[in-house]
């Protein structure tokens, strides 16, 4: 299709495209109609939240409209605080009520947030329904519409309750991001920088040569290109049992970061940010990391506004909980975890360590 970059996802029993370009919300009822992903006429429930759905629901329930399907939108609060499991029950009621059956989509329209929630709705409704997703901000363009994990939050941590559920199809509609505030860009480039770490040199390379006005003109490639890379490790292991932990470079760090520091203090990508930093310096220290792989980390963290230090105060806050959050982290597992270093930039491995030397890894970064 015209315009159109396609990043094919094959796993065991599913086979859906991500579509990545311009202007495809508005031709998304078109798209879904040629592509058969809704069947002809059908009810459509859009899912989307305070911030994405002024800008954007109208126009792609337009699009649906023309299409000859009947679009609801249904929209819920802005933010984290939305993605729970009370938050469900309204949405399951306005769903009955509105006669939605297996027959029809949901379409989850907006960030990271209304992607995990829509597709964990969609995963369990009526035991499960089709759902489509339409990322709206980096980070959900780049990370979380791709791989089929879909969640909710639990008082006591995040994203305790959901399940692996893949969209039928991915649309992601370079547009939006031009009403993207600057701080969730750069939270989306954390995640960006994070895979020219792990597994491309020469995206590496690029986000290093480019200002972010020459990123952003060619933002599809670069989202293509992470997409093509989470396909990649998502194929070998979808259900997160060895390789899929790649993923998690700068993780273990920046869950603690988030944790310690209470979340909402930094954003998600501006943690992992200090955390891909600070597991560089340990790596340079310890002779597994190439030298001046963290100062190369450290200038195109700064060139994208990421941070990639600790005020001494957070440093405190993060040693005194770093213990504690490391063993609520559910990736953490027992006392051995499996964290990943970097060999250089473009080149990852996984590594077995127990708790007490991850604590030491952290301050040796220091
Ligand atoms: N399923 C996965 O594999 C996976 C992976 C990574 C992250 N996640 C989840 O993703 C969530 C974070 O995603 P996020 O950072 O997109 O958060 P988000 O959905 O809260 O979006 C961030 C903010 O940007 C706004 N926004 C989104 N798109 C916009 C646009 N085009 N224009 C203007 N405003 C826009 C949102 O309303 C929100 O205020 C977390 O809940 C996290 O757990 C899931
Ligand atoms: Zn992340």
């Amino acid at each position: 299709m015209e315009g159109i970059k396609e990043v094919w996802v094959n796993l065991p029993g599913k086979r859906y495209p991500i579509l990545c370009g311009r202007g495809l919300l508005a031709r998304a009822g078109q798209i879904s109609l040629e592509r058969q992903w809704i069947r002809s006429g059908r009810k459509v429930f859009i899912i989307t939240d305070t911030h994405v759905g002024p800008l954007y629901a109208g126009p792609l329930a337009k699009s649906m409209e023309n299409a000859g399907f009947s679009p609801v939108i249904h929209t819920v609060e802005a933010g984290e605080g939305s993605k729970d499991f009370d938050g469900m029950k309204p949405v399951f009621s306005r769903m009955i009520r509105e006669g939605i059956t297996r027959e029809d989509k949901v379409l989850a329209l907006g960030g990271g947030v209304a992607g995990d929630f829509a597709g964990f709705i969609a995963h369990i409704y009526m035991r499960g329904i089709g759902f489509l997703q339409f990322p709206t901000s980096l980070l959900a363009q780049v990370d979380s519409s791709v791989g089929g994990k879909v969640a909710v939050n639990l008082d006591e941590g995040k994203n305790l309750i959901g399940g692996f559920c893949h969209p039928d199809g991915v649309i992601s509609d370079m547009d939006t991001l031009h009403t993207l505030p600057s701080r969730q860009i750069a939270d989306g480039m954390a995640e960006v920088i994070k895979y020219a770490l792990i597994g491309d040199r020469d995206l590496f390379a690029r986000l290093a040569g480019s200002d972010s006005a020459e990123l952003m003109s060619q933002m599809d490639d670069i989202v293509v290109r992470c997409c093509e890379m989470k396909r990649d490790v998502v194929e070998r292991d979808e259900k997160d049992t060895g390789d899929r932990m790649i993923l998690n470079f700068g993780h273990t760090f920046g869950h603690i970061i988030e944790k310690s520091l209470t979340y909402g203090f930094f954003t998600h990508g501006e943690a992992i940010a200090v955390g891909m930093y600070r597991m560089a310096l340990a790596g340079e220290k310890l002779a597994i990391t190439r030298p001046g792989t963290a100062e190369s980390i450290r200038s195109i963290l700064i060139q994208h506004g990421l941070p990639w230090k600790l005020t001494p105060e957070q440093e405190e806050k993060v040693e005194q909980n770093f213990q504690k959050t490391l063993r609520i982290d559910k990736k953490g597992g027992q006392e051995d975890m499996t964290i990943i270093m970097l060999k250089s930039a473009g080149h990852c491995f996984r590594m077995k360590i127990t708790h007490k030397e991850v604590e030491k890894l952290w301050q040796s970064g220091r």
